[in-house]
């Protein structure tokens, strides 16, 4: 077993969610950064085709039998949580559109050491699974949503469902669950939409992040982040003039946002700016893809084939072995990360296979 970077850490100090009284193991990155959190794409399947992430017509969807099985995603997230991963995020496509989601969240949030669960999700098929997933102990949620606007938003995500996202937006804050509105600015498409957004703070104890647009699968501008027109420091400036003075609130280790409070608003708002990449260096995260491919950075094409290794008959050894290396070699930054990909292309692939 290639665990010579494992060190320890405290486990953390909420008693509720922490299993574990003892120190628990921690991998450490080639630029010291901890394993923690892994975002676990379950299926490249979506039900909306935002046009800054998938052309109208879908991309082509893998086949079933190369998505990894849940019982795949199970083993090789315990033997994450093994290294360190005490958090795990699902995403897709969206999550909700693969079938038995819910019961395969049980069986994660029994795996041990995995202390919080989430997922992204756009919002459309998720309303009758809220009570569920607060009994699942799901404490935050995070939310697709560009507009408030109907027609806009069917422009954007070329499907007519606003109503039911903002129906999974009112049953989350009524099950008590945190949400996270995740908000991409997209120039000439949606800015006039980020103030009603961010205006949800006021009355809702909601948090809006506002997200730069990444050029991923077209999009609305091929900008780099040089000549990016919404930048993160636009974005905020544009908040500021129009909301009064943004109170920076300290980050922690592994956030993507700056977070911000508004005087008398009840939720906070959040800037990513993720074409920007100001936050690389407490990098805490892996990511796996549908179909089973390890990405240490967003930006990376993919430096590990898991389903190839699962099943070809890999041991947990060879598995633990091949993820520990992966961790410690990974880019520094997503730019570095960008520049070792093969024609440094960013266009060709979807977020809907990646996760975000
Ligand atoms: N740029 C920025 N954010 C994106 N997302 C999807 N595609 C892009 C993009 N090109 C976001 C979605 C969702 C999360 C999974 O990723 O809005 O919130
Ligand atoms: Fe679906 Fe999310 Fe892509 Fe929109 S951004 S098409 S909701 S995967």
């Amino acid at each position: 077993m290639a665990l010579s970077a494992v060190s320890s850490a405290s486990a953390p100090d909420n008693p509720s969610v922490s299993r574990e009284a003892t120190p628990r193991p921690v991998l450490f990155d080639n630029h010291d950064r901890p394993l923690e959190y892994l975002r676990l794409a379950v299926t490249d399947r979506c039900n909306l085709r935002c046009f800054y992430c998938m052309p109208e017509e879908g991309i082509k969807y893998l086949p079933k039998q190369e998505l990894l099985t849940y019982e795949e995603m199970l083993r090789l997230t315990g033997l994450l949580a093994g290294l360190g991963v005490r958090k795990v995020r699902l995403t897709g496509g969206e999550p909700f559109v693969r079938r038995d989601l819910v019961p395969f969240m049980a069986r994660l949030s029994e795996l041990p050491g995995i202390e919080e669960l989430s997922l992204t999700t756009n919002g459309v098929l998720t309303a009758p699974h809220v009570p569920e997933l607060a009994r699942l102990g799901v404490r935050t949620v995070n939310l697709s949503l560009d507009t408030l606007d109907r027609a806009r938003f069917a422009a954007i995500t070329r499907r007519d469902e606003l109503p039911r996202v903002l129906d999974t937006l009112y049953a989350l804050l009524e099950a008590g669950i945190r949400v996270k509105i995740n908000a991409v600015v997209m120039d000439g498409q949606n800015i006039e939409d980020l103030l009603p957004l961010a205006e949800l703070t006021r009355e809702l104890p909601v948090e809006v992040r506002f997200i730069e647009e990444m050029p991923f699968n077209g999009g609305s501008h091929e900008a780099t982040p040089a000549t990016l027109p919404w930048n993160h420091h636009r974005i905020r400036e544009h908040l500021a003039l129009n909301l009064g003075e943004l109170l920076p609130v300290p980050s922690h280790p592994g956030d993507t946002a700056s977070h911000y409070t508004v005087a008398g608003h009840q939720g906070r708002l959040g800037i990513i700016a993720a074409y920007s990449r100001t936050f690389c260096g407490t990098c805490n995260r892996l990511r796996l893809t549908a179909e089973g491919g390890l990405k240490t950075c967003l930006y990376d094409q993919g430096v590990l084939d898991l389903r190839a290794m699962l099943r070809t008959g890999a041991s947990d050894d060879d598995l633990i072995a091949a993820l520990s290396h992966a961790f410690r070699h990974r880019a520094a930054n997503g730019f570095e990360a960008e520049s070792q990909r093969p024609l440094h292309q960013l266009n060709f692939e979807s977020m809907s296979t990646i996760g975000g």
